[in-house]
């Protein structure tokens, strides 16, 4: 078992330090008819933070959850207080999908110290400071670097004019997948001398901010040609702001985003976007088969990766019918 384990390696490294050995076995989960499990949503401003709390309400039922889901609108602070009182009602698990890197630590630290097994879905904490396998049990989400990249790729790949001018449109600040989608990206464009990025700028992951901060760019950078945007509300906001200042996304502006939102894969159908990297919220099932796993004492890895798909004009159509 992997607590086992984590603490014998514990003392082992202790041993060979020489310093004092703490034992930091994770807490236990007993197998059991039904859990009363926390789902700590962050905010509920978007398709996708919709779909994805709508997946836990769907999946509890099969999964034996009497689930408390709380929103806290927006806010990391009132994260951290969800969790306080989702320990103080007795939850025997919690899932949590951080709003911000170091924010959560607080709560992660808490379910910790309160002896509940945590796991962080679709975004994590800061590694530095909160470690799976030690603090929480393991993280369940997507390889944001990699979706960042291959954004990239696909750019690179696709885009047939001389000179790429990119606006980028960042996620939400101190997000893990603000922080690794711009790294993912700009790693892999840095590559490639056709391409510029002239700005980089916070839209906080929503449409309307996405909307107004493209709209403040335009005017700085009036010959963009290329918006990567890191999520899909806030593609879909700049090609609001570029389509009202007289351009034609998708014609002379090439726009790259992630998550495969029912909008984008209609603005690729319609030739507006071109290509959105998957990045999947449902994740009710997924938790329900990794917290009985655990339950019954198997190994659960500390990252349990999503595979994502890609999606462009060649397979929209076929995927529009199941999006969010
Ligand atoms: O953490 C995943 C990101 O959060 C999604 O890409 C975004 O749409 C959501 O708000």
């Amino acid at each position: 078992m992997k607590r086992r384990t984590l603490l014998i390696s514990t003392v082992v490294a202790g041993a060979l330090l020489g310093t004092t050995a703490i034992a930091q076995d994770l807490p236990q989960l007993e197998q059991k008819e039904r859990y009363k499990v926390g789902f700590a949503q962050m905010e509920s401003n978007n398709p996708w933070r919709i779909a994805e709390t709508k997946s836990f309400h769907d999946t509890a039922e099969a999964c034996g959850w009497d689930l408390i889901a709380t929103d806290a609108a927006g806010s990391a602070a009132k994260q951290v207080a969800d969790v306080d009182s989702m320990i103080a009602q007795g939850i025997d698990v919690l899932f949590l999908p951080p709003r911000e890197e170091k924010p959560l630590i607080p709560a992660v630290m808490k379910a910790r110290a309160a002896g509940i097994p945590t796991f962080l879905v679709d975004r994590s904490v800061d590694p530095a400071v909160a470690k799976p396998g030690e603090h929480f049990v393991a993280f369940l989400g997507s390889d944001f670097i990699d979706q960042g990249n291959r954004a990239a790729q696909w750019l690179m790949e696709n885009f047939d004019g001389d000179k790429g001018v990119i606006v980028q449109l960042e996620g939400t600040t101190g997000s893990s997948p603000a922080n690794d989608r711009k790294k993912g990206f700009d790693d892999a464009i840095a590559a490639d001398d056709r391409f510029e990025i002239v700005a980089s700028q916070t839209g906080d992951f929503a449409r309307d901010l996405g909307r107004q901060v493209m709209e403040t760019l335009l005017q700085a950078h009036p010959n963009v040609n290329v918006v990567y945007a890191h999520n899909d509300e806030m593609a879909i906001g700049a090609i609001q702001a570029l389509e009202l200042a007289g351009r034609k996304p998708g014609e002379d502006v090439t726009i790259v985003s992630i998550d495969g939102t029912r909008d984008a894969l209609q603005a690729i159908i319609d030739g507006k976007m071109g290509v959105t990297v998957e990045s999947s919220p449902f994740f009710g099932p997924l938790a329900c088969e990794i917290m009985k796993k655990y339950a019954a004492g198997e190994t659960i890895p500390e990252w349990v990766k999503v595979e994502d798909r890609i999606f462009t004009k060649d397979n929209a159509a076929d995927h529009i019918d199941e999006a969010y």
